[in-house]
């Protein structure tokens, strides 16, 4: 019965789709993972935010990463390379980046 086959193929072409659709959509909601976004910022804080350079961020609790990045996003703290660094960022994307950088010890 080949009409038969046919239209279960279609049955699960169609769940596949929906499937890679609701991946898309989990992965834009969650945001880019902190590691990646913190990438950006080992060239001035070091590996991992270790040092050498600029202030050291590993050790330091996410909410005062996080604020820390508020404050120089709000203009606040001046019109630094920090001001310019966090622009680039939503909200969510710094919530990510202090959350990963406050795993590192
Ligand atoms: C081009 C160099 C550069 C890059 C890239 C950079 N920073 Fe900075 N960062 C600085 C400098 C310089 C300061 C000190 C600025 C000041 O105090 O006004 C600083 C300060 C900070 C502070 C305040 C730390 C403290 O203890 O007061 C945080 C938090 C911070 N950066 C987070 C980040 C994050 C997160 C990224 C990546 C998304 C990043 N920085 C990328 C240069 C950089």
């Amino acid at each position: 019965m080949p009409p038969r086959i046919h239209l279960r193929a279609a049955v699960i072409g169609g769940l596949a789709g929906a499937l890679s659709l609701f991946t898309v959509g989990a992965h834009a909601q969650v945001g880019a993972p902190g590691r990646l976004l913190a990438s950006n910022c080992f060239q001035c804080h070091g590996t991992n935010g270790k040092g050498p350079g600029f202030d050291r961020l590993a050790g330091q609790s996410a909410n005062s990463i996080y604020s820390d990045l508020k404050e120089f996003q709000s203009g606040k703290e001046g019109n630094g390379i920090m001001a310019r660094h966090a622009l680039g960022y939503t909200d969510a994307q710094l919530r990510e980046l202090a959350n990963w950088l406050a795993t590192q010890r």
